[in-house]
């Protein structure tokens, strides 16, 4: 579908540069540019690709997906109160992005991993539906050594959780030792791999979500991202 020409000052505050009557100091700053010419109306029409501010490309527009590796320690939430969010891993104007960025799916204040983020609602609704089951690895940390009957607990597909109706899909166990492990489940309950161990008598000490689907974090340190291209996405 060819894109539509929106107006300039609508655009610029939808990608969080600044509030539609900020825009007009901007203009006056001279510090946007449409096709190369300094803007100087806020209500031009113009295509996202058009726009320079401060003479670089504009953010990617709406639609966008974002692999994150999130670091022990921040909260997938967008409550300031609750401590470090990892939004705050995000350049500072994409809080006031409209439509706003969401995580899929939420990691623990204490897990690490890949963690992707998106404004497209219909991808979050897809990809958070409980009908929607991506694989997911996680590497655990266990506190004590395993018993030997966890894989094949994991796997029966019978193993309930507390306060849960039905029993957790199979999960597939693999062994690194007797302490380190790794889990695959297409489900996203609560805390899920830590009650799982739970459920088997065992601790989970630490966490990492080391894929999702076909994505991996490949060489992105702790509180790095990237924007996925299109052809990228789960
Ligand atoms: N399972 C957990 O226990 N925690 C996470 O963050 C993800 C899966």
């Amino acid at each position: 579908m060819k894109p539509s020409k929106v107006r300039l000052d609508k655009l610029l505050s939808s990608l969080g540069y600044a509030s539609r009557s900020e825009i007009k100091t901007l203009l006056r700053e001279e510090r946007i540019t449409i096709n190369g010419d300094i803007a100087k109306k806020a209500d031009t029409k113009v295509l996202h690709e058009e726009v320079q501010f401060d003479g670089k490309p504009l953010d990617p527009p709406s639609g966008m997906v974002i692999l994150m590796h999130k670091p022990v320690g921040f909260i997938c939430s967008h409550d300031d109160g609750e401590g470090r969010l990892v939004y705050d891993l995000l350049p500072a104007r994409w809080r006031m992005r409209d439509p706003k960025l969401s995580t899929i799916g939420r990691l623990d204040k204490d897990t690490s991993g890949l963690l992707l983020l998106t404004d497209d609602g219909a991808l979050l609704h897809r990809l958070t539906s409980p009908r929607h089951h991506v694989p997911k690895v996680y590497e655990a940390t266990l506190d004590r050594p395993l018993k030997g009957n966890e894989g094949a607990i994991f796997a029966s597909g019978t193993l309930m959780l507390n306060g849960e109706k039905s029993p957790c899909l199979p999960a597939k166990l693999t062994v690194i030792d007797d302490t380190h492990v790794t889990l695959e489940i297409t489900e996203g309950r609560y805390h899920q791999v830590r009650r799982m161990f739970a459920a088997v008598g065992n601790h989970v000490t630490a966490l990492h979500r080391s894929s999702l689907g076909t994505l991996t974090l490949g060489d992105l340190a702790p509180g790095e991202y990237r924007i996925l291209p299109e052809d990228e996405s789960v």
